[in-house]
């Protein structure tokens, strides 16, 4: 259950915005987070849903999406995620750095959980930090860390196995459709 989930979990770059996360799902993931791992149990993250169409599409012109991809300029118009949760570290706790294994395992725990009701998303460490903050008027001290993106996934991900040489990078298909994740073989992880 869990290797499919985990497998299933990709990062979709280009949704159905015909359906939506239900708000309850939102808050759920939010809540999940409260149970998961955190340095010395300082609980520092903070968490902003943002589902009103507005502000998510204000949100969504301040991320940058696969930056291997620029000429893309991916998602396509018109599959943009229809929700996102924005995590931010509370750093009178602790400096952004000290969290960030936080952060990745709030992001993971939230995605596979999605993914177990049949949404994806994609983690977004490229956007605009201070723009973000403005716009949903975060305190002073509440920092952005991480944007994660959701919707109903409408692409085909496939993953291959990395190159010969070990490149792993993303590519798609001449007509952009299918996105290829290359992934390295255990061997190659293994030390
Ligand atoms: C911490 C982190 C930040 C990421 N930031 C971005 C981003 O800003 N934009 C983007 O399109 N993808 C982003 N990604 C997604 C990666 O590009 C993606 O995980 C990688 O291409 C492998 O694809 P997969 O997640 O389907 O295995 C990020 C992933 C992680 C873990």
């Amino acid at each position: 259950m869990l290797k499919d989930l985990v497998i299933r979990n990709r990062s979709y770059r280009g949704y159905d915005r015909s359906v939506r996360l239900p708000h309850e799902l939102l808050t759920e993931l939010v809540d999940l987070c409260r149970f998961t791992a955190s340095s010395m149990n300082r609980q520092a993250l903070r968490f902003h849903i943002a589902e009103d169409e507005e502000e998510v599409s204000a949100i969504q012109a301040l991320t940058g999406w696969a930056m291997r991809l620029p000429e893309l300029h991916l998602p396509y118009p018109g599959t943009e995620p229809t929700a996102f949760i924005v995590i931010a570290v509370d750093t009178s706790v602790g400096s952004r750095s000290a969290f960030q294994r936080d952060v990745g395992i709030a992001a993971q725990t939230m995605l596979l959980r999605a993914a177990e009701e049949g949404f994806g998303g994609c983690m977004l460490g490229t956007f605009r930090k201070k723009e973000l903050s403005e716009l949903l008027s975060l305190p002073d001290g509440i920092e952005p860390d991480l944007i994660v993106a959701f919707g109903k996934p409408d692409e085909r991900i496939v993953l291959t196995e990395a190159g010969e040489d070990g490149s792993t990078g993303y590519y798609r298909s001449a007509d952009g459709r299918t996105h290829f994740v290359p992934k390295l073989k255990l061997e190659d992880i293994l030390i």
